[in-house]
């Protein structure tokens, strides 16, 4: 049996209300729904949202102990937060970075981001498949 953690930042728990011509319709529970049918039954996902930098890095940390791999939207705080980049540095696993939409043809201040620094893998622009595109990938890594 191998645990995935699935972790979304700030704003993330709004998807569907939010900006949906950018993010679409999905709430993020349609997303969990999705990420739990697409899991083989070896597999425990974890699904966790927080509007908190210090949350996201304290279950960052509980990934540690807990979890074989990661598969993280760290919404805003790609682009500003060298603390989820560190906790993520010290996590040992497989680590996928997932934006809904394609944070490289949007504003400039979303090009950058720190996570893509650790990240095993990127996927942009996908809409909501790219959670599942992104498990599929740790769950392929950990095989
Ligand atoms: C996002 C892209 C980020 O730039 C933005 O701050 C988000 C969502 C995405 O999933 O496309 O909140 O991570």
């Amino acid at each position: 049996m191998s645990t995935v953690f699935i972790l979304n930042g700030p704003n993330l728990n709004l998807l569907g209300k939010r900006e949906p011509e950018i993010y679409g319709s999905d709430t993020l529970a349609d997303v969990e729904v999705m990420c739990r049918k697409a899991a083989p039954a070896d597999v425990s996902i974890e699904f966790r949202q927080s509007n908190h930098e210090g949350v996201l890095v304290d279950w960052i940390q509980e990934a540690r102990e807990t979890a074989d791999a990661i598969v993280i939207n760290p919404a805003a705080y790609t682009h500003t937060s060298v603390a989820i980049l560190d906790a993520l540095s010290a996590f040992e696993g497989p680590v996928v970075e997932v934006h809904i939409s394609d944070v490289h043809k949007r504003e400039k201040f979303r090009h950058h981001s720190y996570v893509s620094l650790r990240a095993d893998e990127v996927i942009v622009g996908r809409g909501v498949q790219g959670y599942v595109d992104g498990l599929a990938w740790a769950v392929k890594k950990l095989a």
